[in-house]
């Protein structure tokens, strides 16, 4: 049977970071996965996530099965980072489940949205992070694209993307970035947000929020200003979020996916369905990465910890887009790139070509997605002026 199987691609960002890993140059520079790196090139555990987990060396008390919805306490803080003080909250309409990591918070909602339509054709932004489209199509959605960024003006398509979003049927899903839109960088402002939750509530989609990266954008309060306008306005939509980044949690695979709904009878259904769906998928998640997040939200000391640390990588990526801008016009570069200031998150597309990109690979060991997202994090002091001598260089 096994012989019947075809070899697949690599995925795009995976395997850049494996080919990556195994590049012997020294002067090798990673901008391809999406992971905070310091200005040693280093991804370090945070200082607030050592003291929590040395608490729960200390507090933890059993190993047995931690349930389906995962760790309540967690959920509990999850639903306020991402809502505040929210109606959807205190009317009790929201219910969550902790996942391993966003992209099984994202798998979860997938089959959540099969049991309540199975027709419903999920749209998503063009482009949009890589795997999007081959998890939702595994999971047997069918997947549609809506205009979103637009290439040659590094900006967002607006009036293509709310076009596309008029003609989207009732029962059909719109999916969303929350912030520091991935790939691009590119996020809706909150003219636009208002515009896409008066499309939502006329035309009857369900939108599904994407938060990967809230703190990482303008601020953790800030970053949610959309969702939290959608959410008052809408009547129901789904929300992953994940803890890899602004916790640096990636490996531990922490995430959680909310369900809100219309009214508070609903909530009964909603949460047994997406139990089921999580218990038919890997029954329960695990346990240790929600707890690191619950000691350290449940902790003012540690919450204050963790907004400096989040803080700094954040600054240090602003920090960067505009050295970047800088940089490459001290070696002599005409092209205007002052829209990676307008971004904001890990990525940018640097919006050159294939060859281009090959060519900084091949001869510089400088790893970039191939659409030319770069993860701004990779860069540092020791190797921004390489790396813009490398851009100046393949431009030319
Ligand atoms: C990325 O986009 O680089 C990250 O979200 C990591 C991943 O899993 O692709």
């Amino acid at each position: 049977m096994f012989s019947r199987l075809q070899p697949v691609a690599t995925d795009p960002i995976l395997g850049l970071m494996a080919a990556y890993k195994e590049d012997p140059n020294p002067l090798k520079v990673d901008l391809g996965v999406g992971v905070y790196k310091d200005e040693a090139g280093h991804t370090a555990v945070l200082e607030c996530v050592k003291k929590a987990e040395k608490l729960r060396l200390d507090l933890e008390d059993s190993k047995t099965y931690i349930g389906m919805a995962g760790d309540l306490s967690f959920n509990a803080h999850i639903e306020k980072l991402a809502f505040g003080p929210h109606k959807v909250l205190l009317e009790g309409r929201t219910t969550t489940a902790h996942t391993p990591g966003g992209t099984g918070a994202l798998r979860v909602a997938a089959e959540f949205i099969k049991k309540a339509n199975p027709d419903a054709t999920i749209w998503v932004t063009s482009p949009t992070w890589a795997n999007h489209i081959s998890m939702f199509q595994a999971a047997g959605l069918k997947v549609k694209e809506y205009a979103y960024y637009d290439y040659d003006t590094k900006g967002l398509k607006e009036d293509a993307m709310f076009a596309d979003l008029a003609t989207v049927p009732a029962g059909d899903v719109v999916l969303v970035h929350a912030c520091c839109h991935n790939p691009s960088g590119m996020d809706l402002n909150f003219a636009q947000w208002q515009k896409f939750t008066a499309l939502a509530k006329e035309r009857g989609f369900t939108p599904l929020v994407d938060m990967a990266y809230q703190g990482f954008g303008l601020g953790l309060d800030e970053d949610t200003q959309g969702l939290r306008y959608l959410a008052n306005e809408v009547e129901e939509l789904i929300l992953c979020t994940s803890c890899s980044k602004n916790f640096g949690l990636y490996r531990e695979r922490i995430g959680a996916v909310s369900v809100v709904v219309d009214s508070n009878k609903m909530l009964e259904t909603a949460r047994t369905n997406l139990l089921a769906v999580v218990r038919s998928i890997y029954s329960m998640p695990p346990a240790h990465g929600a707890i690191i997040v619950s000691h350290i939200l449940d902790s003012a000391e540690l919450t204050a910890l963790w907004h400096q640390e989040l803080a700094v990588m954040r600054n240090r990526i602003n920090d960067y887009r505009q050295l970047i801008i800088d940089k490459l016009q001290a070696e002599g570069v005409q092209q205007d790139f002052s829209f990676i200031t307008k971004q904001h998150g890990m990525f940018s597309f640097l919006g050159i070509n294939k060859e281009q990109i090959e060519r900084l690979r091949k001869e510089f060991s400088i790893y970039m997605v191939g659409s030319s997202r770069v993860s701004i994090a990779g860069l540092n002091h020791s190797n921004i002026d390489y790396f813009a001598k490398a851009v100046a260089t393949v431009l030319k």
